[in-house]
């Protein structure tokens, strides 16, 4: 297959895509309920500072191979892997980045359509003069129901595919221009409110006064995986958009801007989640329905409460449906890329991940109790598993391919940010991001 010739149109639209695809899930679902369940402050400076360590470096590493090679991820790879005279077998790690994509996008469908269930709620006013209890029932109600979560894990995914299948680049930007502004708004909004609650002041010190007393190995790998998870980095999808990227953009600038404006999200969504459950008395270790009871209870107390909600579900969903399509995009550019048709691509994909995302819907009724390994059942193993081990993984191969592998003069110019920027780079991944990912993932399988 030859190179792609389509570019996203700008820089600004570049890093308003990988802006998109970072933003979802991992900044106002699972951020707050993971650090919910490990004890706060500690992991947040532990996921601020993988972040830094790793997340971002990667994050240019991954970008920059499909920058240089400008086709699937795994053609890129090959192509490149055959330019610096290393092993063909390269290409299998951007197979492995399908495997975990496809497991994520398997969930990630799954609770996105818990957010349509919850705006279609919003709008209908169902949350009107619920007190907590109640809002939380409510939501043990609706896992409890596999039809109506499968049908909209069924409308989300096809909201994803449909887009996938018609091309990326076609449509996302104005999406991403009109939500990015509007969600930033809205949680200020909610942080604003926040402050007025009594659990504010707890909310602010649980989150920002570390206790390093309370990290074990596993809360170290929990933070590592989540840092990989948030950023969309380690599973060769932003690789994917890194053969759309523009001639003449500095990789790291644009990476930068994308970890900040993530980073942010997630803190603004942890202290108005955090000031909610503290001031409701709700446990930080609630998990995965963390915010679904918290939002709706937070907002009726707002005047226009029914409509701020419907608007931030609304929002949200933009939001995981921009990432949903990064998951999905370089599987479908890989079944292109050995004949198939984008159309056909996309459905064969769809139709795959909806199957599997089943899995995830029964795990809250019929297959509770079925335990795949260490106790969890499927939607546990799969809301873990890929996170916190194949992307780190992924990652950390991803970094040795760009940092060892791919020739010098093609890395330089794919990064762009000049001969000193790239030696940075390089000794940052080189010494630190690749020893540091090693250390973690040896330290929790041992
Ligand atoms: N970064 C996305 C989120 O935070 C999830 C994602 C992971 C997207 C991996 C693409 C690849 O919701």
């Amino acid at each position: 297959m030859h190179e792609t010739l389509e570019r996203w149109g700008s820089q600004r639209a570049f890093i308003l895509a990988v802006t998109g695809a970072a933003v979802g899930l991992g900044n106002i679902w699972r951020f707050p309920y993971i650090t919910g369940e490990n004890g706060g402050a500690a992991f947040l400076l532990l996921y601020v500072a993988f972040v830094a360590l790793l997340g971002l470096p990667v994050m240019m590493a991954e970008i920059m191979i499909g920058r240089a090679g400008r086709r699937s991820p795994m053609q890129s790879l090959l192509q490149l892997a055959n330019q610096a005279g290393a092993t063909p077998h390269w290409r299998w790690l951007g197979w492995f980045g399908g495997v975990t994509v496809f497991l994520i996008l398997s969930f990630y469908s799954v609770v996105s359509g818990w957010s349509i269930e919850y705006l279609v709620e919003s709008v209908n006013g169902d949350f009107v003069g619920s007190t907590p209890a109640e809002i939380g029932a409510g939501f043990d109600a609706f896992l409890a129901d596999p039809l109506r979560m499968t049908f909209n894990h069924t409308l989300f995914l096809l909201l994803t595919m449909s887009v996938v299948a018609a091309g990326v680049a076609n449509g996302l930007e104005k999406l991403n221009n009109l939500m990015m502004p509007l969600l930033y708004l809205l949680l200020l909004v909610l942080v604003g409110y926040a402050a007025t609650t009594d659990g504010f002041g707890t909310a602010l010190a649980w989150l920002f006064r570390p206790d390093l007393s309370a990290v074990t190995p596993l809360v170290v790998m929990h933070a590592m995986g989540h840092a990989f998870f948030t950023l969309a980095v380690g599973a060769c999808a932003l690789m994917a958009y890194g053969a759309y990227m523009p001639d003449h953009q500095s990789l790291p600038r644009a990476a930068v801007a994308v970890a900040a404006l993530d980073v942010t999200v997630a803190l603004l969504a942890g202290i108005a989640i955090f000031s909610v459950v503290f001031s409701q008395g709700i446990d930080p270790g609630e998990g995965p329905g963390l915010m679904f009871v918290t939002l709706p209870i937070a907002f009726a107390e707002l005047p226009w409460g029914q409509l701020w909600l419907g608007l931030f579900f609304l929002l949200l969903l933009m939001a995981t449906w921009t990432s949903s399509i990064n998951l999905a995009e370089p599987m479908v550019a890989g079944l292109q890329g050995v004949g198939l048709k984008r159309g056909q691509a996309a459905a064969l994909v769809g139709v795959a991940v909806w199957l599997v995302g089943l899995l995830s819907v029964f795990s809250f009724s019929s297959l509770a109790e079925v335990h795949w390994i260490a106790g969890m059942n499927f939607f546990e193993l799969v809301t873990t598993v890929p996170t916190e081990l194949f992307l780190p993984v992924g990652g950390l191969l991803i970094a040795i391919f760009a940092a060892w592998v791919m020739p010098r003069d093609i890395a330089l110019r794919a990064l762009d940010a000049g001969p000193a920027g790239y030696r940075v780079w390089r000794t940052v991944v080189r010494y630190v991001s690749i020893p540091l990912t090693l250390v973690v993932l040896f330290s929790t399988l041992i």
